[in-house]
């Protein structure tokens, strides 16, 4: 597998100092910044928009990662795209046409993506693999920061892990694995041992004050 990327989730960040917290999680060595959208629809809680997207695109080269959990999908995934998103994925029980929605996406110039939450099939990815750049499996259920890691994720994230090797294996190109919901430094290794190359962690970098020493830590469980 190549390299692990670490994806901060800017959900648990100080909203009152956005652009300082972009800049401060990338300088303690995170790869990709996760942005978390809700729509008080799809899912109870509700987040930002394409705004603070602009806003933030200054204040980092890094790739912004934008997880959509909203209905309808295609207007505000053109917004993010205009807005300076890099990643966006969205869930496909939210949208009516995943194609026509990934082909939009991936048109605007942005990777795209599907998340799937605990309950949602794999079947989801079936006739889609090679639009796919990065494939989000959530380990809680979406709308909240500070969730526990459901423990049954691990054997769906084997199963995606193997998908994507046989499809990559066939057809060539990249598909990234992310995780999201209760990535920590005590589980993140066996989370990649299940396959995974991409760890977004909200709670635990932003809720601790050094960044720095929890990204090491995670690290440094990476490379054991
Ligand atoms: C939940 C969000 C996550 C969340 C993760 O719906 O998609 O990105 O911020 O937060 P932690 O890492 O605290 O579980
Ligand atoms: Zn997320």
């Amino acid at each position: 597998m190549s390299q692990f990327r670490i994806a901060p989730s800017l959900l648990s960040a100080d909203f009152a100092r956005l652009g300082e917290e972009v800049r401060d999680v990338i300088a303690a060595g995170a790869d990709i910044i996760h942005f978390d959208v809700m729509d008080n629809h799809y899912v109870p809680n509700l987040t930002i928009g394409p705004l603070v997207c602009e806003a933030i695109r200054p204040h980092t080269t890094a790739p912004i990662d934008v997880h959509l959990m909203v209905t309808p999908v295609d207007a505000l995934a053109a917004s993010f795209a205009k807005a300076g998103a890099d990643i966006i994925t969205f869930h496909p029980e939210a949208s009516h046409h995943i194609d026509r929605t990934l082909g939009l996406i991936k048109d605007a110039g942005c990777k795209a993506g599907l998340v799937l939450n605990p309950a949602t099939s794999l079947s989801h990815l079936d006739h889609v693999m090679d639009k796919l750049d990065m494939i989000l499996l959530m380990s809680v259920n979406p709308g909240f920061g500070g969730q526990k890691f459901i423990p049954q994720t691990l054997d769906k994230v084997r199963a995606v892990r193997q998908r994507i090797d046989e499809h990559t294996a066939k057809y060539g190109g990249e598909i990234w694995l992310e995780v999201d919901g209760g990535v920590k430094v005590d589980n993140i290794a066996e989370i990649a041992a299940a396959g995974a190359d991409t760890f977004v962690a909200g709670s635990a970098i932003y809720g601790q004050p050094d960044y720095k020493v929890v990204i090491d830590a995670m690290r440094a469980e990476l490379a054991k």
